[in-house]
């Protein structure tokens, strides 16, 4: 009996110190100074930065600028957070500029986006996008009895509202909102 409780006493002690050891870890691992949370993210040389995504857009910028298969360095990163906008992405590519195709489909998914055109580590050009008020061929209707997914016909959408995103099907007027929204 008696040493059963000093086993529990020793077993007491060690959880404590257990404890006081995590709570030395977690002080040595934090950050000391305001400068240790911010996250970096490289600069790069030349190229296009892709600023203030909406978070569940990042990798919807990703996919329509097909970075699968770019080879310059790309940088994504995401839930970062934004005064402007609360939560955001940001994609930097190394080595490449973007059409103003690619820009009209970023801003159908990330209407605040910033593209930023960098050359020699500097911000040469800051392009704000603008959502189009027709968009032409970049959204899949989501209605499957739609001409445009049962024939050879060009998506056509016409922007009902801007902010949020509201966009009406010229064929068979069917209105989708930015959740039903996939790029083609
Ligand atoms: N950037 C970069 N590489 C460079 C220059 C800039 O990756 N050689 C990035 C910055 O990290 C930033 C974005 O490009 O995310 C825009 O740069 P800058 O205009 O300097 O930053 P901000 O003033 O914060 O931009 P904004 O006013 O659009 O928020
Ligand atoms: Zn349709």
């Amino acid at each position: 009996m008696k040493r059963r409780k000093s086993k529990k006493k020793a077993a007491r002690k060690y959880a404590g110190k257990r404890k006081a050891k995590a709570k030395q870890i977690a002080a040595d691992t934090a950050p000391k100074e305001e400068s240790k949370r911010e996250l970096k993210i490289s600069a790069i040389g030349e190229g296009t930065v892709i600023d203030h995504i909406p978070t569940d857009a990042t990798f919807k910028v990703v996919e329509i600028l097909d970075l699968e298969n770019h080879n310059g360095v790309i940088s994504i990163a995401t839930n970062l957070q934004s005064k402007r906008i609360g939560k955001k992405g940001i994609v930097k590519v190394g080595g490449k500029g973007l059409t103003q195709e690619e820009v009209n489909k970023i801003a159908i998914v990330a209407p605040e986006a910033t593209v930023n055109i960098i050359k020699n580590y500097d911000v040469k050009e800051k392009i704000k996008v603008n959502v189009p008020d027709v968009i032409d061929n970049v959204v899949k209707c989501s209605n499957p009895v739609c001409i445009t997914n049962n024939e050879q016909v060009a998506t056509k959408f016409y922007v009902v509202k801007k902010d949020p995103l509201k966009i009406k099907c010229h064929y068979c007027e069917r209105s989708m909102g930015k959740e039903d929204i996939e790029i083609i």
